[in-house]
């Protein structure tokens, strides 16, 4: 993963383009059927740790880019002791951490099973996953399916988005180009973020480029099977236990 990704301008973009996402709300559920003691791989900068937090679940978030966890404890520092004293952030790489705790449920949000192209690498941490998870702990991932028309129309087409800085009403223009290898199932990404006053003077730019992947269904059980996972539910909504088909946006996966 290129630091840019996750660093200064795109770190402090991140909350203002993932605004919109509907996912807290479930994972607030997960929590209370399966918590107290959660572990968040990859937590940024708290968007879901936070609410889950404050929601009096004990959660520890790794993650291996400095801004990001400096924005996430920024969030924290705001927040009552109660909630920070359930907080802790550990500066690790995910794919192969160790830490001292176990936990009732293990948390994958946000396609983040798709920063690792080498499926070797998303065996080794779901390894990791399994060694951390409690008797019964669970693990709960939650991917994008690829939608192949989509992206065929897409393919290499630059994506441009504009938003409103929350804070300071400036205009932020955010250009995405996606290129498919739909044989190695790579996702190579160019990432323009430009700032403009309201005068249109360019105040800020910064730019990217990053391979990702993305998987199937039928992947995604096949390795959590092989990292000696059992998949016990899955489901094709984050909001609706409805099973994983041809309709499906999302894949959620359940094991132990
Ligand atoms: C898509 S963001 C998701 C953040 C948060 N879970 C959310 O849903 O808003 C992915 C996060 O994973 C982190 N990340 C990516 N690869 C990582 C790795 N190998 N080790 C630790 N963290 C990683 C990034 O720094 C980033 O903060």
């Amino acid at each position: 993963m290129p630091q840019e990704m996750y660093s200064g301008f795109f770190a402090e973009f991140y909350d203002i383009l993932h605004a919109g996402l509907t996912d807290v709300d479930s994972y607030l559920e997960f929590a209370r059927r399966f918590g107290p003691d959660i572990l968040e791989l990859g937590c940024g900068t708290g968007r879901i740790l936070i609410p889950l937090a404050r929601a009096g679940f004990r959660i520890t978030g790794i993650d291996c880019s400095d801004h990001m966890i400096a924005r996430c404890q920024a969030k924290l520092s705001l927040e009552d002791e109660s909630v920070r004293s359930r907080v802790n952030i550990v500066r690790q790489d995910v794919t192969g951490f160790e830490l001292e705790n176990r936990f009732n449920l293990i948390i994958a949000p946000c396609n983040m099973l798709n920063h690792f192209p080498d499926h070797k690498v998303l065996i080794a941490m779901l390894r990791c996953v399994k060694r951390h998870l409690r008797p019964q702990g669970v693990f709960i991932l939650d991917n994008s399916i690829p939608d192949i028309p989509y992206m065929v129309d897409v393919n290499r087409v630059e994506r441009i988005a504009v938003f409103e800085h929350p804070l300071t009403g400036t205009k932020l223009v955010h250009r995405f180009t996606a290129t498919y290898d739909f044989v190695s199932q790579l996702e190579h990404t160019a990432v323009h973020l430009e700032e403009y006053d309201d005068t249109d003077k360019l105040l800020r730019k910064a730019a990217y480029s990053t391979t990702m992947t993305y998987h199937f269904p039928r992947e995604l059980r096949a390795m959590l099977e092989a990292a000696g996972l059992e998949v016990f539910h899955e489901q094709g909504s984050l909001h609706e236990d409805c099973p994983i088909g041809p309709g499906s946006t999302e894949m959620v996966f359940f094991a132990r």
